[in-house]
């Protein structure tokens, strides 16, 4: 298990991760999640040694990542799959992992299977890999030692469909075999299938942490309804004490499915389309971090004024 207990990272006057507190499980894929500059890789770093806290303390199965021998064994990292000799090939960055580790040379070829790169990627140079095949060399170099405890800063990056999904499955099995996954993305939608828990951060703060269902909780009953008959609807949903207003061909109103469904059935009413209406996790997710969402960029100089130009 990971454990975080109020880690503060401060650069000179400026503080990056702010007295972050949470644990990820055995068993578990933890979703680490926050928008570009949240403090994701600050605390990945933390965790593995690599930047001291200012502030609090990180501990990985009740130990200091530094404190432990043989480290590759227990923890497989992740941070940054280009941060390894650009003139090694594939196989020998795994080869040296492997010596180091004290592994047999058998591990560098399952590795290299599992992650599917084939022989003549292989025996490619680092420095001629595509950014999804470095990514797939630092899974398998994560996984070497067969450790309990996986800390993946973006492993989805650059990876294709196929390959999200492949690495998906393969967290989740390794989860669901007693392994503990911190996985950190700033996609809620490649963490959101996968996360049995998830922690929000924004500038540097925890903004909410929990599964699905009780991240969602909070959230007010909302339904969406379109019927043979609107307006006799709204009239039964007013009846029962709610409030439809109009919304898109329907109504959007402040109760569950089922009373919408209740009210229906009442007024005899057909309905052609009933859904819920509570925001996703995705409107949660940049509510919670609105303050440091980055503005949209401009749109480019319109048509008229390019035209004006040419004239
Ligand atoms: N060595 C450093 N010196 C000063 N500031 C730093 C340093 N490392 C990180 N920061 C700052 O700390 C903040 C958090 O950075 P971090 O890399 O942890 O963000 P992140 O959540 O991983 O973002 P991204 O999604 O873009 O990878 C940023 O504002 C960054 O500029
Ligand atoms: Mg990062």
């Amino acid at each position: 298990m990971i454990s975080v207990e109020g880690f503060t990272k401060t650069y000179g006057g400026f503080t990056a991760v702010d007295d972050v507190t949470f644990t990820a499980r055995p068993g578990q894929v933890t979703g680490f999640l926050g928008p570009n500059g949240a403090g994701k890789t600050t605390t990945m770093r933390a965790m593995v040694g690599l930047t001291p806290a200012s502030r609090g303390r990180i501990t990985i199965g009740g130990h200091d990542y530094r404190a432990i021998p043989n480290p590759g064994r227990h923890v497989g990292v992740l941070l940054d799959a280009s941060a390894q000799h650009a003139g090694r090939t594939g196989r020998e960055i795994l080869t040296l992992g492997a010596k180091t580790m004290g592994l047999p040379m058998s591990r560098v070829e399952e590795m290299l299977a599992l992650v599917s790169l084939s022989e003549s990627e292989a025996k490619r140079r680092l420095g001629k890999y595509s950014l999804g095949m470095k990514q797939r060399l630092g899974i398998a170099h994560a996984l070497l030692g067969d450790p309990s405890v996986l800390i993946l800063d973006e492993p989805a990056n650059g990876l294709d469909p196929a390959g999200i999904r492949w690495m998906r499955s393969l967290l989740k099995s390794y989860a669901d075999r007693g392994g503990t996954v911190l996985l950190s993305s700033h996609l809620l939608n490649e963490v959101e299938l996968i996360a049995d828990e998830m922690i929000l951060i924004g500038q540097g703060r925890i903004v909410a942490q929990g599964d699905k269902k009780s991240l969602l909780a909070g959230q007010a009953a909302s339904s969406l309804v379109t019927s043979l008959d609107n307006d006799a609807l709204a009239r039964a949903l007013q009846a029962a004490g709610f409030a439809p207003e109009p919304a898109g061909e329907g109504i959007r109103v402040n109760c569950d499915t089922a009373a919408v469904g209740r009210a229906a059935l009442d007024a005899r009413v057909v309905l052609t389309d009933l859904r819920e209406g509570t925001a996703g996790l995705e409107d949660l997710f940049l509510e919670l971090t609105a303050d440091t969402q980055r503005e949209q960029p401009r749109p480019p100089a319109p048509q008229a004024q390019l035209t004006n130009g040419a004239q």
